[in-house]
């Protein structure tokens, strides 16, 4: 029988430095109450300017590493899902190895926008069913707040920085992962981008000056897509587990608008206690939001051994995807 790849430990690190609502008040045309209502978010974390996505990732890493007592130089391969790289090259993978002292390890990024993390894990899935005693670091890891325009109320608000990560290995028992869908729909590239600062455009004024080096997001048309997206992706991997909604223990979900939380627990027919909520400490940390979530359902006993548990994004490309895993 092949065997599953498990989660064997988790870590997430996030900047010290918090930026609640209020103090967005005294930067742009915006309040509270707008935000909150409007998105569930009321503080996120911003990196200060000398701490970099690689460095985030490293640290989520090391305490990943050290839940499940792996060595650094035993890692195989390390997976960076982002959006945000420290730079186009190297990868941040690279850079993390370097950090870690992983020399043993392969290294390569993913870019899959928020969905990087969930496609990342899925990648270090069959690897792991070919050889179980290979281990993975999956990381999702962004700094967005370098790619957010500051006076752009309609994005600034939404998003942060973070990372989270993942030791893949093989599972002895019947937990591990069950089931991975991944999607992607290239025709609607354009309703959430940053045009800029790769080979497509030039690096001059203009690109400047019309804020392509930022996120550009048309917002209603991005919620429409991904309430759809989730929720088919939901009840896909749980089909393919063979799960109906109520073998589900928890569900994690990107953690992009609490609006989408709460139509996804709607319509997936889950209690509030099934679905798990930290949009409100962290904001859209887009593919560092599941790891950080996940690191944090599991430290604080929130995943029980046994447990289904239902991870699932959606993000710009669109690209979109769910797994499904017992703890
Ligand atoms: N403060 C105050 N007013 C604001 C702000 C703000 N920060 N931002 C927008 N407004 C105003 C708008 O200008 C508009 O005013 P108008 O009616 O006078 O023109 C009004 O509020 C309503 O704006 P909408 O954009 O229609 O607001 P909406 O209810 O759609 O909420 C939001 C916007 C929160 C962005 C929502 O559309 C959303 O969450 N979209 C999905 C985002 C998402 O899911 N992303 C996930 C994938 S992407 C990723 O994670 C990287």
């Amino acid at each position: 029988m092949i065997k599953r790849s498990k989660i064997a430990g988790t870590g997430s690190c996030v900047p010290v430095k918090v930026l609640t609502n209020k103090d967005l008040e005294s930067m742009i045309d915006t309040s509270d109450e707008w935000i909150t209502t409007r998105t569930g978010i009321r503080q996120r974390h911003i990196a200060e300017p000398d701490e970099n996505n690689s460095d985030l990732a490293a640290e989520a890493a090391r305490r990943a590493l050290s839940m499940a007592g792996v060595d650094a130089a035993d890692v195989d391969l390390i997976i960076v899902g982002t959006l945000t790289p420290d730079m186009p090259m190297p990868s941040v993978a690279c850079l993390v190895q370097k950090a870690l002292g992983a020399w043993n390890a392969g290294a390569f990024d993913v870019s899959a926008t928020c969905s990087g993390f969930l496609y990342s894990l899925s990648i270090a899935d069959k690897f792991v069913k070919e050889n179980p005693a290979m281990k993975i670091l999956a990381i999702g890891s962004e700094v967005l707040s370098r790619r957010t325009n500051w006076q752009d109320r309609t994005t600034c608000v939404l998003f942060a920085d973070g990372a989270g990560a993942a030791l893949v290995t093989g599972s002895d028992d019947q937990s591990g992962l069950i089931s991975t869908c991944l999607h992607a729909d290239g025709k609607v590239w354009d309703l959430l981008t940053i045009r800029g600062l790769g080979t497509a455009y030039p690096v001059d004024q203009d690109l400047l000056s019309k804020g392509w080096q930022y996120i550009e997001m048309k917002g209603r048309d991005v919620f429409k897509h991904a309430v759809k997206a989730l929720e088919s992706v939901a009840n896909e991997c749980m089909e393919r587990a063979g799960w109906n909604n109520d073998d589900l223990d928890l569900l994690i979900a990107h953690q992009a608008n609490i609006r989408i939380l709460d139509f996804l627990r709607e319509r997936l027919n889950l209690p509030s206690e099934k679905v798990f909520i930290n949009i409100d400490k962290y904001g859209n940390t887009s593919a560092a939001s599941i790891p950080i979530a996940l690191d944090e359902a599991n430290r604080g006993g929130r995943l029980k051994k046994g447990d289904n548990i239902l991870l699932i994004s959606f993000g710009g490309g669109f690209t979109w995807a769910g797994v499904t895993m017992r703890w």
